[in-house]
């Protein structure tokens, strides 16, 4: 297995471009399930999750060409089933439920098993599929969902879930009838998805709000479309600008989608400005300590967490991290204290008292985002850190090693 090794200590500066995002390509990708003919979609990011979702829809019978510009025909689908060898590595993969059952009438996918941020359930994907007139088996670990023709519905989410919003709107948008989505997700992923839609002549308006409405279409044609860039990863470079006291230049971001994290990066003392082409992050070495909640879009991204952990880490004071979107999602807690870090979880609440200093030590990563987390926290540690089980990362942060070593650090990776 591959690790990082990075020898902290290095101020960043330069320019940093910004991927497409892996959690719009996913669904994006998955909407092509839903057409006939040739798609084409632009700033698709090269990760170890856009590979997976390419070789499910390969096992369908769908026809997958080319990288960054990705062009999909899933003209003939000679498959329905999603195996458990390809969910249990990304559990997005549930995605391709809803769309199977709207085109084909059926779908059979494995159950997405345990996470390490949590329980992370699909029940509100499959009661909504339900409503649609689907019926839906749970055997031997895979979810069977059969329908004719699924029906529109009203549909109003427990809890705001992205792919379960994403899931759903692909399924109405071939739907008999209107089907409306209340305490539907708000992320820009989920308006990107809905722009995809739209251009393959879906009916579907008010995405990005929280009552998403649907009126089903008998067929839907192939579409040309971009992704939208990924603001998880544009947040994790401002963070290391900001953790490093460096100059950074975020080029390629959407400064819109990053209101929640740049309000709050300000509050830590980086300075912040939009320029050409996104956004220059300038650090301050004393970084004010700030509370931080975790809350759905347009809140402050569950998914930058951990990351704005390590900035606290070494904040100048106390800081309390709340996460309230997953109940178990601070895996990376103990790996940051191993590097000098004084931090307790008390329930889903981390207090963080900063450090003056973390020192760098053998760390390994528990997911994705938590990986991103001990990069940061090794690159302004002293001494060398040496981190284990990068895959995590590379299903999320294209040619990590590349930008950071671009921007000036020194990190590299050793091939296992
Ligand atoms: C998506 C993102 C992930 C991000 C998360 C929250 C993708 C591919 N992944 O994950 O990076 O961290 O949104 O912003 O886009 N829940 C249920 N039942 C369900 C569905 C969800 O109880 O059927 C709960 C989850 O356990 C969680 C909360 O709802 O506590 C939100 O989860 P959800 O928005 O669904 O996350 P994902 O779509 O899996």
């Amino acid at each position: 297995m591959d690790k990082i090794i990075i020898h902290g200590g290095k101020r960043l500066e330069g320019d940093v471009r910004i991927s497409g995002a892996k959690n719009a390509a996913l669904p994006v990708i998955t909407s092509s399930l839903l057409t006939d003919g040739w798609n084409t979609f632009h700033n698709v990011p090269d990760l170890a999750d856009v590979r997976t979702i390419k070789r499910l829809l390969t096992g369908f019978g769908v026809k997958v060409e080319g990288g960054k510009t990705l062009r999909i025909n899933a003209g003939e689908i000679t498959s329905c089933e999603a195996p458990y060898d390809l969910v249990r590595t990304m559990r997005a993969s549930i995605l391709v439920l809803g769309s199977l059952v709207a085109r084909m009438g059926r779908a059979r996918v494995s159950l997405p098993g345990g996470c390490a941020i949590g329980a992370r359930p699909v029940n509100l994907h499959l009661k909504a599929l339900q409503a649609m007139g689907a019926e839906i088996d749970l055997k031997d670990g895979y979810v069977e969902a059969r329908a004719s023709r699924l029906k529109g519905a009203t549909i109003c989410f427990d809890i705001s879930t992205v792919t379960g919003t994403e899931n759903i709107m692909m399924a109405a948008s071939l739907a008999e009838g209107a089907t409306v989505l209340e305490n539907a997700a708000r992320e820009p992923e989920v308006v990107n998805l809905a722009d995809v839609l739209k251009g393959m002549g879906a009916k579907i308006s008010g995405a990005g709000t929280d009552v998403i409405k649907i009126e089903g279409v008998e067929t839907l044609r192939p579409v040309e479309a971009d992704i939208i860039p990924d603001r998880i990863e544009a947040g994790t470079y401002m963070i290391a600008a900001g953790l490093t006291g460096g100059d950074v230049n975020i080029l390629g971001c959407r400064p819109d989608h990053l209101d929640a994290v740049t309000t709050k990066l300000k509050e830590t003392g980086m300075k912040i400005t939009p320029i050409d082409g996104g956004l220059r992050v300038v650090g301050n070495r004393s970084i004010t300590s700030v509370d931080v909640k975790t809350l759905p879009y347009p809140g402050f991204p569950t998914d930058l967490q951990a990351q704005i952990m390590a900035l606290m880490s070494m904040g100048g004071r106390s800081s309390i991290i709340k996460e309230t979107v997953f109940e178990n999602r601070f895996m990376h807690v103990n790996e940051l204290i191993r590097m000098g870090a004084d931090i307790t979880v008390d329930g889903n609440s981390a207090i963080v008292r900063g450090v003056s200093t973390l020192r760098g030590a053998p760390v390994m990563a528990t997911d994705l985002r938590a990986s991103a987390s001990l990069i940061l926290a090794g690159l302004v540690a002293e001494g060398t850190t040496e981190i284990s089980r990068v895959y995590h990362m590379d299903r999320g942060y294209e040619h990590i090693e590349e930008k950071f070593s671009f921007l000036g650090a020194d990190i590299g990776r050793i091939k296992g």
